[in-house]
């Protein structure tokens, strides 16, 4: 739950539909398992595992629609943040979803093991005496995780420095020798721009509206924008290859914006693509 809230409110990702089920089926398991604990109530895994069963069928499902193709369409969950918007992907394999999996994965496995333990015993019941001693250790690692949590926020806020913008040498596409002020960098060919049309409503469009006029609490408007304009092609390629991290010195909305539009895997020709179709309105 902690880590939940720490990505939602502390990062800035905004979390979509699939995220809230997860949400409402996670949040209640801290509090029933404190209090099932405590009360050492050997009822709690009939009360639990209807929650970690389906949770984990949500998360499971979630992680699958983000990463193989064969679940549905990239928007194929409603208005506002995508479901297939990976907020983080270490290592390739863990997104968010994955996370969610492995929390109701071991809440569920640890009920199995107190009915297995309970039924192994006299065939009795409420023989099974709960331990105690995980209480405070739990509590002590959530109040922990706050302090962690708040002391790493409050240094993103203070003092991260600039982030890690590659600059034009990095950027082995962009003609150096011409005037980046005077050319448009690479010249919009007419599949650049329809693949860029089609990346961008695939990627992009869910935040920023199907023709750049941005989203309430998710995305700035990109047609109109003088910001916008102002971004020479290489600043707006390294912005949406990076992102911009909620805390960033250079954020202005407070939100997120995640690298890569919605996909972790999107080639620097795709991105000149997109390029090329938002400087299109301007
Ligand atoms: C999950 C929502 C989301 C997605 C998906 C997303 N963006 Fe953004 N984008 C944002 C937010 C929020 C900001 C504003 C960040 C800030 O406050 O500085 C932003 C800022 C920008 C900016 C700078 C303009 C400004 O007003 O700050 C550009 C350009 C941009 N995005 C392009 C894109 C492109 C191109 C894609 C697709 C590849 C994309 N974004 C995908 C949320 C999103």
């Amino acid at each position: 739950m902690m880590g939940s809230l720490y990505f939602s409110e502390v990062s800035g990702f905004t979390p979509c539909t699939l995220c809230w089920y997860q949400r409402i089926l996670m949040y209640p398991l801290a509090g029933l398992l404190a209090f099932g604990i405590l009360r050492r109530d050997s009822h709690l895994p009939h009360l639990v595992l209807p929650f970690s069963l389906l949770g984990q069928g949500v998360s499971v499902y979630h992680f699958l629609l983000q990463k193989t193709p064969y679940l549905g369409s990239p928007s194929s969950c409603g208005v506002g943040v995508t479901c297939t918007t990976v907020w983080i992907d270490w290592f390739g394999v863990v997104t968010i979803p994955l996370l969610a999996m492995a929390g109701f994965m071991i809440i569920t496995t640890g009920m199995l093991i107190v009915i297995a333990a309970d039924s192994g015993g006299a065939g009795m019941i409420g023989t099974y005496r709960w331990p105690r001693w995980p209480v405070p250790l739990i509590v002590l690692a959530v109040v922990g995780i706050y302090l962690a949590g708040s002391y790493r926020a409050g240094k993103v806020y203070f003092s991260l420095p600039a982030m890690d913008i590659p600059t034009l040498e990095d950027l082995p596409f962009i003609d150096l020798s011409a005037d980046p002020t005077a050319t448009p960098g690479p010249t919009p060919t007419p599949t650049s721009m329809e693949n860029g049309e089609a990346l961008y409503s695939q990627q992009c469009a869910s935040c920023h509206g199907e023709n750049g006029e941005g989203a309430d609490g998710l995305g700035t408007a990109l047609a109109d924008s003088p910001y916008v304009s102002g971004l020479t092609d290489s600043e707006m390629m390294a912005l949406i290859r990076n992102g911009r991290a909620a805390g960033a010195p250079d954020n202005r909305t407070g939100v997120a914006m995640p690298g890569s539009g919605a996909s972790a895997n999107l080639t620097d020709e795709q991105i000149v693509d997109i390029v090329n179709y938002v400087k299109s309105w301007q």
